[in-house]
């Protein structure tokens, strides 16, 4: 058995019921694949507030810092709303502290979930693409001031923040189609002016065999769903990859399906759905566990490094999918645990098929 130590931060809101079922995926695999997973849980957000009044507890730093890969559920909710601390801040802290620059959140529609988006099918059939959101500088990370009549967040970007982004977004776009769009309000912003004068640079200088197309935010709002085919790598700053990333989820029929990997240039990586605690369904066994699952592979393929794992996982939940068996975000039935079960079961007979073809 090869160990792998994964801290688990299951947060609020419906964060303990998908990362339960991650947790019971990632023992399937460990089963049918020889790994053993040691989950290590901590406090981080509201949960972390009510228990130690912050919203990120340094033991919960420490131990991200020191696991081989971090899987958060997801944070916030009206309880805490107004209070003191907020639950997203431990978030943000977190990444900050592991350096998680780059935010990746993949999305595919598949012909067979076509059908599940509220946009026509022929829109959406085949997409295939994936957003690289920086993830610790911009408007999330300026200075902050108050007043009784006045507020401010401050945004700003160094070549450094965008330079690193953008080289993993390029990288990316060699495996894949080899396109880059890069979006930004360069009409406007001078942080937009300075990130894509620097892309350009970087695309010029290292990647000249990556075609490179720049995009207004507002109208990329706008192609996203008109034509959402002819994109393969967007790549965006911090709260333009937040909105334009919930946009996209449309596209696949639910923003329960999308997964994201938040990677540094070194270090373990943290695994997220992209949706938040969902307070309407919390506590009532109805989310949609896919976003989570699917961010339990990203993690198998980027910070383990077991492909094989993270491709079973994949071919698990496409099958799942396939076959109608959906929570009620996508008109199913399930419950989110039994959707969990539905998944583990499909592991078994993937590995089961892919152990009798070497035989
Ligand atoms: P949300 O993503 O929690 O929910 C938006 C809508 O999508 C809701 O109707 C919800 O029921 C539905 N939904 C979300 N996840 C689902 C799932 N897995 N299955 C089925 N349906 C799902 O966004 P919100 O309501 O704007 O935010 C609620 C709280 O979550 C806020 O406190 C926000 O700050 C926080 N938040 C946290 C994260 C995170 O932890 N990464 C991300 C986004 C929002
Ligand atoms: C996300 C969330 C977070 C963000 C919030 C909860 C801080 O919306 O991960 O998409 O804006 O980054
Ligand atoms: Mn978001």
């Amino acid at each position: 058995f090869q160990d792998h130590t994964i801290v688990v931060l299951p947060g609020d809101g419906v964060g303990p019921e998908v990362t339960a079922v991650a947790c019971a995926v990632l023992d399937s695999i460990g089963d049918f694949y020889g790994h053993r997973f040691t989950y290590q849980e901590h406090l981080i957000g509201g949960a972390a507030i009510d228990a130690t009044g912050e919203p990120l507890p340094d033991a919960t730093r420490d131990a991200c810092r020191a696991a081989d890969a971090v899987l958060l559920g997801a944070v916030g909710g009206p309880k805490w709303d107004g209070g003191k601390r907020r639950p997203e801040e431990g978030l943000l802290a977190i990444r900050k502290a592991m350096g998680l620059y780059a935010n990746l959140r993949p999305l595919q529609v598949s012909p067979v979930m076509a059908h599940r988006s509220p946009l026509k099918k022929e829109i959406v059939e085949g997409v295939d693409l994936i957003v690289f959101r920086e993830l610790t500088g911009g408007i999330y990370f300026g200075e902050k001031t108050r007043t009784d009549t006045t507020a401010s967040d401050l945004c700003v970007y160094s070549v450094e923040e965008i330079e690193r982004v953008a080289r993993a977004a390029f990288q990316t776009a060699r495996q894949r189609r080899g396109k880059v769009t890069s979006v930004d309000k360069a009409n406007v912003m001078e942080t937009s002016r300075l990130w894509r004068e620097v892309v350009t640079r970087i695309q010029a200088e290292e990647y000249p065999d990556i075609t490179l197309e720049h995009a207004l935010v507002d109208s990329m709002a706008m192609h996203l769903i008109r034509k959402p085919r002819e994109y393969d790598v967007i790549l965006t700053e911090n709260m333009f990859g937040d909105i334009l990333s919930d946009e996209i989820s449309v596209l696949g029929g639910s923003i329960g399906l999308l997964p994201s990997a938040s990677l540094g240039t070194e270090g373990p990586g943290l695994f997220e759905p992209i949706h938040g605690s969902a307070p309407d369904i919390a506590g009532q066994d109805l989310a949609n566990p896919v976003g989570m699952v699917l961010s339990a592979a990203l993690m198998l393929r980027h910070s383990l490094k077991l492909e094989d794992e993270a491709d079973a996982i994949e071919a698990a939940v496409a099958a799942v999918l396939a076959a109608g068996a959906v929570t009620a975000d996508l008109g199913g039935e399930l419950g989110c645990r039994a959707a969990g079960d539905a998944i583990c079961d499909a592991i078994r007979a993937i590995h089961w098929a892919a152990a009798h073809r070497v035989q």
